[in-house]
C-alpha cells in the first residue's frame, strides 16, 4: 500500500554537461510502474534538469530550502516558492551535512519542513544518529528529538503530506551500510512515533533508508517491513547502479 520511492541526493557534484548526460540515460531507462523515482540536483542546476525531465515520470526534488517564506533580503536562499517555480516537487529539508556542517538545527529544520509544505513542496525529512550516539545507545533519543520538533511545529497531520529519511549519519559516504535488521529497527521506531498521534498517518508515512545504497544492497534493505525506498547519494551519479537501485524497490 505504501509506494516506494527513490530520491537520488547528488549533493555538489555534476556540470550541466554531466547532468544532461546522467538525466538523458535516467529517461531512456524504464523503472517499472512500481516506484517513484527523484533526482535532487543542485540549486543551480534545477530549472534545466527539470526542462530535461519534462516528459518523464521522473520528479525533481531541491536539497535544501529557505526556512523564510519571502520574498524578501535573504542573500543567497532559495525560497520555496521559487522551488516550487522551476518544477520541484520535493525538498531534502535536514540532511545531516546541513546539520552538522552548517549548525542547522532542528528548530531551522522544523522551520524549513514548513516552508516547503507551505508551497505544496513534499519534504523528505532526514534524520538520524552520528556514530557516537549510536555507541552511546541514544539512536532512539535522538531520532524522538529530531522527529517531535517537527511534530511539535508542524503537527502530525503534516505528515500524511511527508516523507522521512532515516540516514544514520556514521553510514553517509563511507561505503558502510546500515544492516537491514538495524535499519528495520529505526524505521518501525519512526513510523511508531508519527502512529502513536495518528495510526492511519504513521501507517502510510513513507520512510526511506539512506547511507551507502548500492545496487549490491538495495534489494535487502528494501526488503524490511518498514524501508518504503531509498535516499541514495554516490550511487546517484551514476545512472546504471541508480536504476538498478530503482528497480530493486519496485
Ligand atoms: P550516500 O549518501 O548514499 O553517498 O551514503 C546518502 C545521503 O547523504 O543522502
Amino acid at each position: 500500500m505504501r509506494r516506494p520511492l527513490v530520491a537520488g541526493n547528488w549533493k555538489m557534484f555534476g556540470s550541466r554537461a554531466e547532468n544532461a548526460k546522467l538525466v538523458d540515460e535516467l529517461v531512456q531507462a524504464s523503472f517499472g510502474g512500481g516506484v517513484d523515482v527523484v533526482v535532487c540536483p543542485p540549486c543551480a542546476y534545477l530549472w534545466e534538469v527539470g526542462r530535461q525531465l519534462k516528459d518523464s515520470r521522473i520528479g525533481l526534488g531541491a536539497q535544501d530550502v529557505c526556512a523564510e517564506a519571502g520574498p524578501g533580503a535573504f542573500t543567497g536562499e532559495v525560497s520555496a516558492a521559487m522551488l516550487k517555480d522551476v518544477g520541484c516537487g520535493y525538498a531534502i529539508v535536514g540532511h545531516s551535512e546541513r546539520r552538522a556542517l552548517y549548525r542547522e538545527d532542528d528548530a531551522l529544520v522544523a522551520r524549513k519542513f514548513v516552508a516547503a509544505q507551505a508551497q505544496g513542496l513534499v519534504p523528505i525529512l532526514c534524520v538520524g544518529e552520528t556514530l557516537d550516539e549510536r555507541e552511546k545507545g541514544v539512536t532512539s533519543a535522538v531520532v524522538a528529538r529530531q522527529l517531535d520538533a517537527v511534530l511539535g511545529l508542524a503537527g502530525v497531520a503534516a505528515f500524511a503530506r511527508a516523507i522521512v529519511a532515516y540516514e544514520p549519519v556514521w553510514a553517509i559516504g563511507t561505503g558502510k551500510n546500515a544492516t537491514p535488521d538495524q535499519a528495520q529497527d529505526v524505521h518501525a521506531f519512526v513510523r511508531g512515533r508519527i502512529a502513536d498521534r495518528d495510526a492511519t498517518i504513521g501507517a502510510g508515512l513513507r520512510v526511506l533508508y539512506g547511507g551507502s545504497v548500492k545496487a549490491a544492497n538495495a534489494a535487502e534493505l528494501f526488503a524490511m517491513a518498514d524501508v518504503d525506498g531509498g535516499l541514495v547519494g554516490g550511487a546517484s551519479l551514476k545512472s546504471e547502479e541508480f536504476v538498478r537501485i530503482c528497480a530493486a524497490a519496485a
